[in-house]
């Protein structure tokens, strides 16, 4: 198992071609599931699942589009565990063919705009700092202003 996929080149094989293999993606393993077409190719009762990471939905047990993805850290030890059964079963079961690029979490990097809103230095919060510290410059100058001009050099 040489290949390295990237998502999208593991999405070419979901099941939507009859000519290509259907492969799925368990912890970053690619698995030809081809002879269980009847579970994940178009029309099976698992055909999400096909061309994409799963281990989400195998862990948490839904067959939804949702859990499609890498995401355990939430998971409870139980769910770690069916997904372990599972991984035993794709490896007695399917051929490994490659594995999944790890391209950083998908869902936060597709929104660039989740920085700044999970950043605490908020728009108001910038604002005020600039202030303050502009604030903080011009009593400064004041106050040098005033030991210069006193007669003794001091206040
Ligand atoms: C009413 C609930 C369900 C029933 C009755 C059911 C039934 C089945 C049956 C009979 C099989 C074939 C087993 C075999 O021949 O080895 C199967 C396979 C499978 N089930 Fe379910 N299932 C249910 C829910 C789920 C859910 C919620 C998931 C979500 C992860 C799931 C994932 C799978 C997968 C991935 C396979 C294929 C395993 C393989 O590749 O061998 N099932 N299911």
């Amino acid at each position: 198992m040489s290949r390295t996929f990237t998502a999208s080149e593991l999405s070419m094989y979901d099941g939507s071609d009859g000519d290509k293999p259907v492969y799925i993606a368990v912890k970053g393993i690619v698995y030809d599931v081809s002879a269980a077409r009847d579970f994940y190719g178009k029309g099976g009762p698992y055909e999400i699942f096909a061309g994409r990471e799963c281990s989400r939905a195998l862990a948490i047990m839904k067959v939804d589009l949702a859990a499609c993805n890498d995401n355990l850290a939430d998971c409870t030890a139980q769910q770690l565990k069916t997904l372990e059964d599972w991984i035993t079963k794709f490896n007695s079961k399917y051929a490994m063919v490659g594995k999944l690029a790890h391209e950083g979490c998908k869902s936060q990097v597709d929104d660039p705009t989740m920085f700044l809103r999970s950043s605490p230095f908020t728009p108001g919060l910038v604002a005020t700092l600039v202030v303050v510290v502009l604030l903080t410059i011009l009593g400064a100058y004041i106050l040098y202003l005033e030991i210069k001009s006193s007669p003794h050099g001091e206040l």
